[in-house]
C-alpha cells in the first residue's frame, strides 16, 4: 500500500460519497476526494442539458475510459427564473427521481460518488441528494475547496483582516437587497454573478465599492479572467464568475 492510500482510506459499498472537487484545477482536490474519484463502483454528476457537467470537467484528468457514470441531467438550469413555479416544479420532480437513480446502485451494495464542484455542503445540487437519501444510505461528505477560496487565491486578494465581517451573497439577490447588504458589510464575496453581472455591479457601485471590487471569472481553470470589476466588458458573465470585495480591516 502506498503512503497515499494509506492516508486516503478505503471506499465502503452501499455508499454515497458527496465529493467536492475543488475550484476548478485538480491539483486542489483533496487526497480523499482524488482516492474516492479513482476507486467509487459508480462516479455520478449533475450537468446541463448538453454540456459535460462542471464537476465531471474537473476530475476529466483522473476517470480512465470505462468507468461505470451516472450522468443526471438538468431538465432545465438558467432558462427560467429559479422564483418560477415551473422550474421549482421540474427540478423537484428532477431531484426525485435522481435520487431514485443513485439508490439503484447503493441498495445493490455497490459505492457512489456524487461530484460536486467547490465544496458539497457549500449552494451545492449534492445537499439535495443528501437531504433525499442520508436516512436511508451511510453517506461521507468530503470537504472541498471553495469556488471563492481558489478565487481570491487567484486573484491575490485577502479577503478578511481583523475582525472584518465577510458576506456570502447570491447575485440571484434583487438589487436593493444586495445594495444593503453591501452597505452594511466589510468584505463580501457575489456569487452567481453570469447574467446578473449588470445588476451586480450598479448594486456595488451604489454601496460605495467599486474601487475595491474585483472580477473572477473560471478561477484556477483554463481560461481564467480576473479584473477589476469596473473594467469588466458589459454583458453577462459565465456560470463560473464571482465579485470579490476585499476587506480593509486591521493589519499590523
Ligand atoms: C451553485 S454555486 C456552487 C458553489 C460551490 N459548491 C463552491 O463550493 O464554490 C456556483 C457558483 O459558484 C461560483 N464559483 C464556483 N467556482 C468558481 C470558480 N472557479 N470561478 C468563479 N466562480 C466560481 C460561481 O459564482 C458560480 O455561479
Amino acid at each position: 500500500m502506498t503512503a497515499f492510500d494509506a492516508i486516503a482510506g478505503t471506499v465502503r459499498g452501499g455508499t454515497l460519497y458527496g465529493i467536492g472537487v475543488g475550484p476548478g484545477d485538480v491539483r486542489y482536490l483533496t487526497l480523499r476526494a482524488a482516492a474516492l474519484v479513482r476507486d467509487v463502483d459508480v462516479v455520478a454528476f449533475f450537468a446541463k442539458r448538453g454540456l459535460q457537467g462542471n464537476a465531471r470537467g474537473i476530475v476529466d484528468l483522473l476517470i480512465k475510459p470505462g468507468r461505470t457514470e451516472l450522468r443526471l441531467e438538468y431538465p432545465v438550469t438558467d432558462e427560467i427564473p429559479p422564483e418560477d413555479l415551473s422550474y421549482q416544479e421540474q427540478v423537484a420532480r428532477f431531484y426525485g427521481e435522481s435520487a431514485e437513480l443513485l439508490s439503484a446502485p447503493l441498495r445493490q451494495g455497490k459505492s457512489v460518488g456524487l461530484l460536486a464542484e467547490g465544496d458539497p455542503f457549500f449552494y451545492g445540487s449534492f445537499m439535495h441528494m443528501w437531504r433525499r437519501l442520508e436516512a436511508d444510505f451511510p453517506v461521507e461528505v468530503v470537504p472541498g475547496v471553495t469556488g471563492m477560496s481558489g478565487c481570491w487565491t487567484r486573484a491575490n486578494a485577502p479577503i478578511t483582516w481583523g475582525n472584518d465581517i465577510l458576506s456570502v451573497l447570491p447575485g440571484t439577490l434583487g438589487e436593493d437587497q444586495l445594495t444593503r447588504r453591501l452597505m452594511a458589510t466589510d468584505a463580501a464575496v457575489i456569487m452567481k454573478v453570469g447574467k446578473n453581472l449588470a445588476k451586480v455591479r450598479r448594486a456595488v457601485e451604489a454601496a460605495g465599492l467599486l474601487a475595491r471590487a474585483l472580477y473572477v471569472e473560471r478561477g484556477t481553470m483554463q481560461g481564467e479572467q480576473i479584473m477589476p470589476l469596473a473594467e469588466c466588458p458589459d454583458g453577462n458573465g459565465p456560470y463560473f464568475s464571482m465579485v470579490l470585495i476585499p476587506g480593509e480591516g486591521r493589519r499590523l
